[in-house]
């Protein structure tokens, strides 16, 4: 057998296995786990890891390239740069704003204005680059902060805000921009869990400086493991290349063929007077968050599902609504704003305070009857332990923060759910609430 013929046969097989496995993956109500997330791959996404794993080089290459133009296309942006994770691709963004190649770069002490409801690795960057976090509250019910109140946060010191579209709810957009071109704050978007949302039309992650996506299975689009920030500035671009490639100035691609280098000065370069290969040549203090070949290979299939992923999310979370709107005394339910189009995440949940039962209560009934729930990730952060005693500013109360520590949870609305899950879900809400007397229903 040729080379070609062994990897006909292979990718045939490959094929074949996931035929065998997707026969054994039926909904068995009460037997199966329904869980709240996870990544939807066939046979095309199997053959791409196998066929990225095949070639002697492994290493981010050929697939990068298409991957990050078609993502690029998707986005409306110019520039993406693929990372291991998502939290890789936040640490580079507000790193970049720090580097010394950054125009009036942020320095220690600098303000940048978040939501006190985060998630870890969208706080971390900050803390890690000594800038200062001013922690907003948000709303309940969409879970983003009031837009509103971006005024009271804004000091002489503000260089910045972060903001997650939580869990795919877009922000208020037009009020952020506006605020943010008044005080010229530059404006980072973090839309790891909101992929394919539009405020507006435009897609959310588009409109600041840099937006990150996160590529793990819990997310829109599963590569396993991995992430991706992305820009329309050029410049920015390569600032950030050069923070996930060990610092390096060179901003060749991998193809590049001229022996000069893509700048055409790649031996012409002179440091205190020793001519230095551009390739080798640091110029930030980086870090290497790569991912592998295989994970924008298995993007690419990823992508082009995108469309379909989307409207099951949109199907799912009405389904859910429909599932909750008859308990509403007892819980707040999720809402957009009017320009929002959110592909969701998930279904998030607060119970009231005055409900009559704990959030404990209700998900351990539900993870007893094998349904997966979540915290809405941090609640408010603060709360945690890794974060007590930082140095930051709060710059209103945080009480929907601490409300949603305690009170609030999320649950599936991911492809991979049918009618046959809800129905399932719906008849366990009920019997929750059958069997839980000071829950009753009125
Ligand atoms: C809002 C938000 N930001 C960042 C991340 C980190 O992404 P990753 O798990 O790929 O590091 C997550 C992960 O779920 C997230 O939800």
């Amino acid at each position: 057998m040729d080379e070609e013929e062994i990897q006909k046969q292979i990718f045939a097989l490959v094929k074949e296995l996931y035929h065998e496995r997707s026969k054994q993956k039926k909904f068995i109500p009460g037997k199966s786990r329904v869980l709240f997330s996870g990544d939807i791959f066939d046979e095309r996404e199997m053959v791409a890891r196998v066929k990225a794993v095949l070639p002697e080089w492994i290493t981010l290459g050929p697939r990068d390239v298409e991957f990050t133009e078609a993502f690029s296309k998707f986005m409306g942006v110019k520039h993406t740069l693929v990372t291991n994770s998502g939290s890789s691709a936040n640490l580079i963004a507000v790193s970049a704003l720090c580097s010394k190649n950054f125009p009036n770069r942020l320095r220690k002490g600098d303000e940048i204005i978040t939501p006190a409801c985060t998630f870890p690795t969208t706080l971390s960057p900050i803390i890690l680059n000594n800038l200062m976090p001013v922690f907003l509250d948000v709303e309940l019910g969409t879970y983003n902060i009031n837009a509103q109140s971006l005024e009271k946060a804004i000091s002489n010191k503000t260089k910045a805000m972060f903001i997650p579209h939580t869990l795919g709810n877009p922000n208020e957009m037009d009020v952020i921009m506006e605020t943010c071109e008044r005080h010229n704050i530059i404006l980072l978007e973090d839309n790891c869990d909101s992929l394919d949302s539009t405020y507006g039309g435009k897609r959310t992650g588009s409109f600041g400086l840099i937006g990150t996506s996160s590529f793990y299975p819990a997310h829109h689009l599963s590569m396993g493991e991995g992430g991706a920030a992305y820009t329309n500035d050029l410049k920015i671009y390569r600032l950030m290349l050069s923070l996930r490639n060990w610092g390096r100035g060179c901003y060749c691609a991998l193809n590049e063929k001229n022996p000069q280098g893509a700048c055409n000065a790649r031996f012409d370069y002179k440091v205190k007077g020793v001519p230095y290969d551009h390739k080798y040549l640091y110029t930030n203090i980086g870090f290497n968050l790569k991912p592998l070949d295989l994970q924008p290979a298995v993007g690419i299939e990823q992508l082009k599902k995108q469309p379909d992923f989307t409207e099951k999310r949109k199907k799912n979370f009405k389904r859910m609504y429909k599932i909750f709107e008859r308990f509403e005394e007892f819980f707040i339910l999720p809402y957009a704003l009017p320009k929002s189009d959110p592909s969701w995440f998930a279904f998030p949940l607060t119970i009231k305070p005055e409900a009559g039962f704990e959030r404990k209560d209700f998900t351990l009934f539900m993870e007893q009857n094998l349904i997966d729930t979540r915290h809405l990730f941090a609640g408010n952060i603060l709360q945690h332990p890794a974060y007590e005693g930082i140095e930051c500013r709060v710059a209103e109360k945080l009480d929907n923060a601490d409300l949603i520590f305690s009170n609030s949870l999320f649950m599936g609305v991911y492809p991979g759910l049918f009618e046959a899950h809800f129905e399932y879900i719906e008849s366990k809400v009920e019997e929750f609430f059958r069997n839980n007397k000071s829950a009753k229903l009125k």
